[in-house]
């Protein structure tokens, strides 16, 4: 059983990990969430109290780090500005918590000798060419192009630093997008099933070409278990479950799942600076760790998401309208 500090545990998939690891493991969690406009304590509704802390806070709060890594035995560390839009608008709050917020948790482990997993992102690596063979692997050059992606790329680079100067115990772990109920409806699936939900028709940045590579956000923390459990001290693991698919292919079946024309959808301004494909190789982690993703049918997942949505108005429904009123600011 171990004391397990999760900063983020409010949001997409940091309250999706919690519930993963209620569910899985005898761990006990305390969040620390600053409740951003991305966090929501309703996240993590209907988990029991004996098992579950809730402390809102800030990670670059040297003082309420410093008490919460005292009394802990590992930190898994999702909190993040996660928005690549939003670092275009506003870089300013991606620096804070994503590299002084991190920096702050890291000397706190330091001091406290604290077990770290860093969580970040596919994105650090850049992007690939569409016809380009290869995936990303721990080898791959770092190569950020967006505000977003250059912090948690430096996020990184600062963990590793404190595993190589200082002896930190951590690992760290890149993973490819995301989906899956919970997730805020700025982000490209909530935002186009909650569209449409509304009568309204789906959104393609650009041309709808780019591709992404889709994991269920429960395979996300059921590798990010494993690797907290089971990884190699100061080693990287990427995490992803081979759903590559384009933009325009997710928008079609997104509509046809939802009984709409599967070309009802508009294009509009590109993302500046737009990566064309993220792919993500996870042998190492399947190898060394026999991780396996349980969530293997893509539209099987899609249509449990949907049915989430569906149901859950009263938890985006609030956000909605405030999304919408920025992306028509940029034309998107
Ligand atoms: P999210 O935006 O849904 O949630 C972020 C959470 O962090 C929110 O609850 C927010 O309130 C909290 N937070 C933000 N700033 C904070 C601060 N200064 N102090 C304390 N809490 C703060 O993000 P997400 O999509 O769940 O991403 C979580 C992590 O996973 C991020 O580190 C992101 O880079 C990484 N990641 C995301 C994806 C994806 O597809 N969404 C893929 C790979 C990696
Ligand atoms: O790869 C991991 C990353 O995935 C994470 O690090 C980020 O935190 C997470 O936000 C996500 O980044 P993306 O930029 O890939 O995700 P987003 O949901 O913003 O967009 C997915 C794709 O869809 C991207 O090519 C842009 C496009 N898009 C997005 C929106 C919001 C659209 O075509 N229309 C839209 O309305």
């Amino acid at each position: 059983m171990m004391r397990i500090l999760v900063t983020g545990g409010a949001g997409f998939i940091g309250s999706n990990f919690v519930h993963h690891v209620i569910e899985h493991s005898d761990h006990h969690v305390t969040v620390l969430d600053k409740l951003t406009y991305a966090g929501n304590r309703a996240s993590l509704a209907g988990l029991p109290e004996s098992r579950v802390e809730f402390v809102q806070g800030d990670i670059a709060d040297h003082p309420v780090v410093d008490a919460l890594m005292s009394r802990a035995d590992a930190v898994v560390h999702f909190a993040a500005e996660s928005h690549n839009d939003n670092s275009l608008d506003d870089p300013r709050p991606f620096l804070e918590t994503n590299l002084i917020g991190t920096y702050t948790l890291l000397e706190a482990a330091r001091r406290h000798d604290v077990r770290f997993h860093h969580i970040s992102t596919d994105e650090v690596y850049g992007d690939l060419a569409l016809d380009d063979p290869d995936r990303f692997t721990e080898a791959t050059p770092y190569n950020p192009s967006s505000p977003y992606s250059a912090t948690k790329a430096g996020s990184d680079l600062l963990v590793r630093a404190w595993v190589r100067s200082f002896g930190l115990r951590a690992t760290l772990s890149n993973c490819s997008n995301n989906y899956g109920p919970r997730q805020h409806v700025e982000k490209f699936i909530p935002r186009q099933i909650t569209n449409v939900l509304r009568g309204v028709r789906p959104r393609l940045y650009g041309t709808g070409e780019n591709v992404r590579d889709w994991i269920h956000a429960d395979d996300h923390s059921s590798a990010v278990l494993a690797i907290l459990e089971r990884g190699a001290l100061g080693e990287t693991y990427l995490i992803g479950a081979d759903g590559e698919r384009s933009n325009v292919a997710v928008v079609r079946l997104i509509l046809e799942l939802m009984g709409q024309d599967p070309d009802a959808y508009d294009l509009v301004t590109d993302r500046a600076g737009h990566d064309r494909r993220y792919a993500i190789d996870a042998t190492k982690l399947r190898r060394e760790l026999g991780w396996e993703p349980r969530y293997r049918d893509f539209r099987d997942g899609l249509d449990a998401t949907i049915g989430w949505y569906r149901a859950h108005e009263d938890w985006w429904g609030p956000a909605k309208d405030a999304t919408e009123a920025f992306y028509a600011s940029r034309g998107q």
